[in-house]
């Protein structure tokens, strides 16, 4: 809501702080999130550990973004499961926070809240200490979010070695579709132990968002709220995409990643509308090399054009001899503008990883997918896209764990040409009329940003 006179000025005074945690899939929603406040009249300013030429560029809209890491604190880590990763953080966060916010108070906007990433739960104890009240937000799904409740209340025992299991609130789910850290304990040790850690001080944090929307998740988030008074946000992706008024937020702006916006732009906008396949694995996301050759065959079988993300760290393994990186077909780059790539008419599906951004961003533009999940939460992603919200298909992995350039190519057909695609179509085009309306002012998502900024005007007055 429109805030008047003197609310307006106190808005402007009252000073949120957001610290996302630093990966690209995180950093993302936790942005938009901050824009968001922002457009509700506060002040914000949002944490970064990147400092990257082109984000400097970059438009931030109304959130300032302030350095507090260096390079140097990810400069040993080779795994992700190496806990000198948590550490650095941890310890970087607790000597920084109380020089910021110290900074601030001096200068006249004193911060009052802290917003942080799940995965760091150790946060709210650093807030509280420095006075601050906390909101937790959560990046992945209520879904996701929920078996890993029930891993942190021993509900769910860990390693699953069953081949399915039923927890109240969710379809069936069969092994393929858990999160792989519930069942690969030997790889993930330390992921899954974050990830059940999310919830260890819950009840300490003042406010729990969730990157989601009522409508999608609502079975589980009626569980689940009987538990915890849970806030979808969600969809955090930016508002030029949900409403019509607003043109110039065109992506989240702080990547870590180049894209290659104008070559992209260009070469879809030749494209007929709905005949493209865009194909992207996220920002983490490894494959194998016989797993690239399976999709460049796919791709070509199925005889659409497409857009191919393959990472500068993935490139060694691009499959020259199957493809040319810019044959007629196609366009392979290393970065894109997601969003404005799933906005453009010209595509017709996303061949995606199932990263819960990505997949939330689909759905949003009302993209149908070909599910093809790698690790993590993506697997229970996929199950939800294909079988639950049905907006897309997931892909059969084969015994040796590929998913075959024909399995590829079936699947691409499907969601683009066969009589399935329009069931597929219009199952999209409603999911992103709600994913719309529950951001839209007064909206599900919109009414708990509301209140939230509400609550910290009252508390700063
Ligand atoms: C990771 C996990 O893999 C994911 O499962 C989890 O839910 C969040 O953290 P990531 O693999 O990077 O994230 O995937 P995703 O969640 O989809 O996030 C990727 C982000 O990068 C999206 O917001 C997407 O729009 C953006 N992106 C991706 C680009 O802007 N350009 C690209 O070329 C590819």
């Amino acid at each position: 809501k429109e805030l008047m006179g003197s609310e307006q000025r106190v808005a402007a005074e009252t000073h949120v702080l957001t610290l996302p945690l630093p990966f690209q899939g995180h950093i993302n929603p936790m942005l938009q999130f901050s824009k968001r406040l922002a457009s509700k009249g506060l002040k914000v300013t949002l944490l970064s550990f990147t400092d990257k030429e082109w984000t400097k560029a970059a438009e931030h809209g109304s959130v300032n973004v302030q350095i507090i890491f260096d390079d140097t604190l990810f400069a040993e880590i080779t795994d992700q499961e190496d806990t000198v990763y948590i550490n650095n953080l941890y310890a970087t966060v607790k000597r920084r926070l109380p020089e910021v916010v110290a900074k601030h108070g001096e200068s006249g906007y004193p911060i009052s809240c802290l917003v942080y990433d799940s995965l760091m739960p150790w946060a709210i104890d650093i807030a509280t200490e420095l006075g601050l009240l906390g909101a937790t937000l959560f990046t992945q799904s209520l879904a996701v979010s929920n078996l890993y409740y029930e891993v942190h209340q021993g509900k769910l025992k860990v390693p699953v070695e069953k081949t399915a299991v039923a927890v109240e609130g969710m379809p069936p789910l069969e092994i393929h579709d858990l999160p792989t850290f519930l069942f690969d304990l030997e790889n993930y040790p330390l992921s899954l132990k974050l990830s059940a850690s999310q919830f260890s001080n819950i009840g300490e944090a003042d406010w729990v968002f969730f990157n989601t929307f009522n409508s999608l998740e609502d079975e589980v988030l009626n569980l689940m709220a009987r538990q915890c008074a849970i806030k979808p946000v969600g969809p955090t992706i930016p508002s030029m995409y949900t409403d019509k008024r607003v043109k110039d937020d065109k992506d989240y702006g702080l990547s870590l990643f180049k894209p290659d916006v104008e070559s992209c732009m260009k070469w879809l906008d030749s494209r007929e509308p709905c005949s493209v396949v865009y194909v992207s694995f996220g920002s983490l996301s490894i494959l194998g090399e016989r797993q690239m050759e399976e999709i460049a065959c796919g791709l070509k079988m199925s005889c659409h054009y497409f857009l191919w993300v393959v990472r500068e760290t993935e490139k060694e393994k691009f499959p020259s001899r199957f493809l040319d990186e810019t044959s007629e077909k196609g366009l392979v780059v290393t970065w894109c503008p997601q969003l404005e790539v799933l906005a453009h008419k010209s595509v017709g599906c996303f061949m995606t990883h199932c990263g819960w951004n990505s997949t939330l961003e689909a759905l949003s533009m009302g993209v149908p997918m070909v599910a093809m999940p790698q690790w993590a939460d993506q697997t229970t992603n996929a199950k939800f896209v294909a079988d639950v919200w049905r907006v897309g298909v997931r892909v059969k992995v084969d015994e040796e764990g590929i998913v075959t350039g024909t399995e590829i190519e079936l699947r691409i057909r499907e969601v683009m040409e066969e009589e399935t695609a329009i069931e597929i179509r219009k199952n999209s085009e409603k999911w992103e009329k709600q994913a719309k309306e529950a951001v839209d002012e007064d909206g599900s998502s919109d009414k708990n940003i509301q209140e939230f900024v509400a609550k910290l005007i009252c508390n700063s007055t």
